[in-house]
């Protein structure tokens, strides 16, 4: 079968909670995102938009629908599905997720860890390369601790750029960063789905970002607005 979307997504449902707590915080969701494409979901706070990227990102149990990623079903999917289809996304993450005990360049360096055939010489030039490109080319042997905010999801960008990933879903990205930053690092992301066929899914509130979109999807609670 011809894979012609990265992503393909009809009637997920979700739900939190159990018995009366039971809440369901998606609604019938169905888009797909082809290969190269990028797209922006946006919606106010606590609609959804999270959620339904952990179950993109293979990071929580499909409870109903169909969620295909690179053509794998992920509802009923096993572990080691979804494990290896994790080694193909990039997800960036508000919280950054960096390690604590590993500099800058190191940290960019595990992404590119995950790249077959690559010696240990050319990751660690392409995690400067990445940080370049990220402007923060002075801070490479830097801790997390010794970094701002901003500068710490500049690294976590360049390291999810780093894995070349397939599919990139990322949680309002430049919420931590000023205007001039921020349009650097979606432009950058723009670049990597031309460059690489991967197909991005930004998660966002900043208007100033909006036209990097090849398509906006607006939700509001737990439903697609048409
Ligand atoms: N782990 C969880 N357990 C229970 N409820 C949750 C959990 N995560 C999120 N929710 C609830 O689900 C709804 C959607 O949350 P979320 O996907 O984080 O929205 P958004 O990212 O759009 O702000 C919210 O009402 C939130 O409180
Ligand atoms: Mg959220």
């Amino acid at each position: 079968m011809a894979i012609s979307s990265s992503v393909q997504i009809k009637s997920v449902s979700h739900w939190f909670g159990k018995g009366t707590m039971r809440r369901k915080v998606l609604n019938s969701i169905s888009f797909d995102i082809a290969p190269g494409e990028v797209v922006l979901l946006t919606g106010p706070s606590g609609c959804g938009k999270t959620t339904l990227l952990t179950l993109i990102g293979a990071l929580r149990k499909v409870q109903e629908g169909d969620l295909l990623v690179f053509g794998n079903q992920l509802r009923g999917s096993r572990r080691k599905t979804r494990q290896e289809l994790r080694r193909h996304i990039g997800m960036i993450f508000q919280g950054h997720n960096l390690l604590r005990c590993l500099t800058a360049e190191q940290n960019v360096q595990m992404g590119a860890d995950l790249l077959p055939g690559t010696s240990y010489r050319s990751r660690r030039d392409q995690a400067r390369e990445w940080l370049r490109e990220v402007g923060l080319q002075d801070e490479l042997r830097k801790l997390p601790h010794d970094l701002s905010g901003g500068q710490k999801q500049r690294v976590a960008i360049a390291r999810a750029l780093a894995a070349r990933p397939k599919l990139l879903l990322a949680d309002e990205p430049t919420a931590a960063l000023d205007s001039v930053t921020g349009r650097e690092v979606v432009d950058l992301l723009k670049k990597l789905a031309r460059e690489q066929a991967s197909s991005v899914l930004i998660v966002t509130h900043d208007p100033r970002i909006l036209d990097v979109a090849d398509r906006l999807l607006n939700m509001e609670d737990g439903c697609l607005i048409p």
